[in-house]
């Protein structure tokens, strides 16, 4: 077998630091808000999972259809020789590209989750038998430092996850992108396109209410990690689409007036009836702000690739 490697960037203790400093800081402001690398325990992983099989969540089965016409093009345009995924979840998808990159030495899946990183790493080892896996637990938004592996690199950004930072996170991580690449190396990214809110909406605000359990997880989240004790039937989940910033916005909207406790934070937090938390953005995107934004780090897009619906979109650039 391949040698699997899970190495943790953080010790666990810096985990928990962060959320606090998170949660202290985006309850304690007005309008509340969560970032939304929260909602991963193993538990939301799992709901992520379950999303992208839903009837309404198009992005998933969009971005597959891309990458299994496109994976052959892929691989002669990068010659990849270490592929590095950022916020790889199961690394579903990742396997068409995988697949097709003949002189592929390492594949280096980097992710919040423990629990998605060591399922989809383990999997992965097992069917890869000449593929090294040296998989990272790390937040991509606070500074890599990779293994030392063959170039040429690809890093994949895959599922629209870049669409879930805000617009100056968003240029800080495309720049950051850019200091693990040398000249040559690429980047693949996924994005979700703007479309009908009708669909967007539906997408995030599924009939069967998985997207509302995974919102509210994030609630579970803190209350297991930092005693506090929040109702998560006191809580709706909310999904609208924002016209002017082009993003869906999900958010949790307190069904009372009510205090929560965090004792971990020696805190009281108080939400008005109908008060709303944000707890992600999901921005929809246009080719003239995915290659502007790349260009902005000093990625030139190369290729722009959509599923037959143009729902959903795949760009490869390069790094000058
Ligand atoms: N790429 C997969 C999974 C997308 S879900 C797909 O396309 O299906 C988003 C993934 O990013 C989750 O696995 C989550 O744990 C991870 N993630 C979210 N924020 C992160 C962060 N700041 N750093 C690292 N991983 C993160
Ligand atoms: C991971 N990310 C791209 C998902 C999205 O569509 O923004 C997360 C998600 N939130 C609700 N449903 C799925």
């Amino acid at each position: 077998m391949s040698p699997f490697l899970l190495t943790r960037t953080l010790p666990e203790d810096a985990t928990e630091a962060a959320l606090r400093a998170d949660v202290l800081h985006g309850l304690t402001r007005t309008p509340k808000t969560l970032p939304p690398k929260w909602f991963y325990d193993a538990h939301g992983s799992e709901l992520f999972e379950k999303i992208t099989e839903l009837p309404e969540y198009y992005p998933t089965r969009a971005e597959r259809e891309i990458l299994s016409a496109r994976a052959g093009e892929i691989a002669a345009a990068t010659g990849a020789r270490t592929v590095v995924e950022l916020g790889s979840g199961s690394s579903e998808k990742t396997r068409h590209l995988l697949d097709a990159l003949p002189g592929l030495h390492t594949y280096v899946p980097v992710d919040v989750s423990e629990s998605a990183l060591s399922l989809a790493g383990r999997a992965l080892a097992a069917e890869r038998p000449d593929l090294g896996v040296h998989a990272l637990i790390a937040d991509f938004t606070a500074g890599l430092t990779l293994p030392d592996t063959p170039g040429p690199r690809l890093v994949a950004f895959l599922g629209g996850t870049i669409g879930n930072l805000l617009p100056d996170e968003r240029a800080a991580f495309l720049a950051s992108v850019r200091s693990l690449l040398a000249p040559g190396d690429t980047l693949l990214l996924g994005t979700d396109l703007v479309k009908d809110p009708a669909v967007l909406v539906a997408a995030y605000d599924d009939a069967a209410g998985v997207t509302a359990a995974f919102n509210k997880n994030v609630l579970s989240v803190v209350n297991r990690e930092l005693g506090a004790d929040f109702d998560l039937d006191d809580f709706e989940h909310v999904a609208l689409w924002d016209a002017a910033n082009e993003w869906i916005e999900m958010r949790l909207r307190s069904r009372t007036a009510q205090t929560v406790k965090i004792p971990t934070l020696e805190l009281a937090v108080d939400f008005e009836d109908g008060e709303e938390l944000r707890t992600e953005i999901s921005a929809k995107f246009r080719k003239e702000r995915v290659r502007d934004d790349l260009a902005a780090a000093g990625l030139e897009l190369a290729h722009w690739w959509t599923d037959e619906e143009g729902r959903f979109a795949l760009s490869l650039s390069v790094a000058r």
